[in-house]
């Protein structure tokens, strides 16, 4: 039985939401394998509208495992706030829920950490975190000396591991700055909540990287929900403007334990435009009126941080990289309504760099930098699309943007949305 996994080609919130929770009812188990609640997505359900971060979006379907894999950096606070107003509303989050004990815990010393480091790792522009803590959580991860998973919370040592973090994290926190008067960090009080957070977390609290292995041996179908997007991997993406886990498809393997030959297809999501929210280069942004135009229209503000993203257009270059990085097989078009009505659009189809035209997309962030993207100019359509369920019905002009956008990225478009509601879907590949 196939595992799926569904990720973002882009800088992250290219709708994946909406099409994890299409095919969530085609499968049994739902994983997050990477990230923590810097991640958000909407999902429309039941005429309600539920905004999520850590928990998968399997969640609104009873017969669905959700698993919050060890790859991920999951803050107990604001997991529990989630877990609560899911609750509230009627939403069933029990035994459907498992976090993995090898999930790293966000203190609030990441917090601190992530306000006084975010401007400080490239001259003169921030990196612009969605100041969740991730970045710090994950570099005591892999330093591994002041680092707290989430099966540690249960142990014995518990209350000596805080003390001793903190007395640490208090000397390095006053190295940066921070720790002054408005920054306290008492370990016996940080102890305290984090023993209350452990106890009403205890019930979700599993091995899920023995689970999964179990899954995917026993044929289940997994479907493996990437955050962020593929440009913003700490490993290929634009570093240092990236997030600090391996949001490409390469995440699944390490973040969840899974074996990437168990995962048979890829979904690459993209928009028919592109944005980007926080710092770095972004060569087809268009800081102008056609900008502006997209983001009204395309509503695009963070849902973590309500930021205005930065729009501009589609660039085929960072599309193909990432479709190959994640070894994509079939493309989900997003938005493709937002771009109606506009008289002309542009498709970056190379990049300028040096006098020399390039298509391989620049693994420094300087020379992604200095690029001048190359476009191909083609016809917009003049109509509204929010109504369409068939490629045949699209006006040409965007069948034709479609089949372009297919081509560049050498991989066929199987799925094209045109709005938020489940219905705005129209299945290309059928
Ligand atoms: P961090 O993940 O909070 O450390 O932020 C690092 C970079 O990734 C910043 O540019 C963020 O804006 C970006 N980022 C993190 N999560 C998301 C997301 O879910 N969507 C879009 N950008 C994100």
């Amino acid at each position: 039985m196939p595992a799926t996994c569904v990720v973002g080609l882009q800088w992250g919130d290219e709708a994946k939401g909406k099409i994890v929770d299409l095919l969530t009812e085609q499968h049994d188990i739902v994983v997050r394998y990477q990230g923590g609640a810097n991640a958000g997505h909407t999902v429309v359900t039941g005429g309600q509208t539920y905004k999520l971060s850590l928990i998968p979006s399997g969640i609104f379907r009873p017969h669905v495992q959700c698993v919050v894999a060890g790859g991920v950096v999951l803050n107990p606070a604001s997991l529990l706030a989630e877990i609560d107003a899911l609750s509230a509303r009627g939403v069933y989050v029990g035994k459907n829920l498992m976090l993995s004990d090898r999930a790293h815990v966000i203190f609030p010393w990441h917090l601190e950490e992530d306000r006084l480091l975010n401007d400080q790792c490239s001259e003169g522009e921030a990196i612009g975190t969605t100041m969740r803590g991730i970045g710090p959580c994950y570099r005591d991860k892999v330093g591994r000396s002041l680092a707290v998973r989430l099966g540690d919370l249960y142990r014995d040592n518990f209350r000596s591991r805080i003390e001793q973090i903190t007395e640490a994290k208090r000397r390095m926190l006053a190295g940066f700055g921070g720790d002054g008067p408005a920054f306290r960090l008492d370990a016996a009080e940080i102890a305290a909540d984090y023993a209350r957070y452990a106890e009403r977390l205890r019930p979700y609290v599993a091995d899920t990287t023995a689970y999964l292995l179990d899954a995917v041996e026993a044929q289940k179908r997994v479907l493996f929900e990437g955050a962020q997007g593929s440009l913003l991997d700490v490993d290929h993406g634009t570093f240092p403007f990236v997030t600090s886990s391996n949001s490409s498809a390469g995440g699944v393997w390490s973040g969840s334990g899974v074996p990437g030959r168990y995962v048979t297809k890829v979904i690459g999501i993209a928009k028919a435009y592109t944005t980007r929210v926080g710092g770095g280069p972004f060569p087809t942004e268009q800081d102008n009126e056609t900008g502006a135009h997209i983001r009204q229209r395309g509503n695009e503000y963070g849902t973590v941080t309500r930021r205005p993203r930065r729009c501009g257009w589609f660039d085929a270059v960072a599309v193909r990289y990432a479709a190959r990085l994640s070894g994509v097989d079939v493309l989900a078009v997003m938005l493709l309504d937002v771009l109606s009505r506009l008289p002309e659009l542009k498709i970056c189809v190379a990049y300028e760099l040096n006098g020399r035209r390039i298509t391989q997309f620049p693994s420094h962030v300087d020379d992604l930098r200095r690029v001048t993207p190359v476009y191909e100019t083609v016809p917009g359509w003049q109509t509204e699309i929010a109504h369409v369920r068939r490629v045949e019905d699209l006006p040409p002009a965007a069948r034709a943007y479609l089949d372009r956008i297919a081509a560049l990225a050498a991989r066929p478009v199987e799925i094209v949305s045109v709005g938020a509601d489940r219905e705005q879907t129209i299945l290309a590949g059928r």
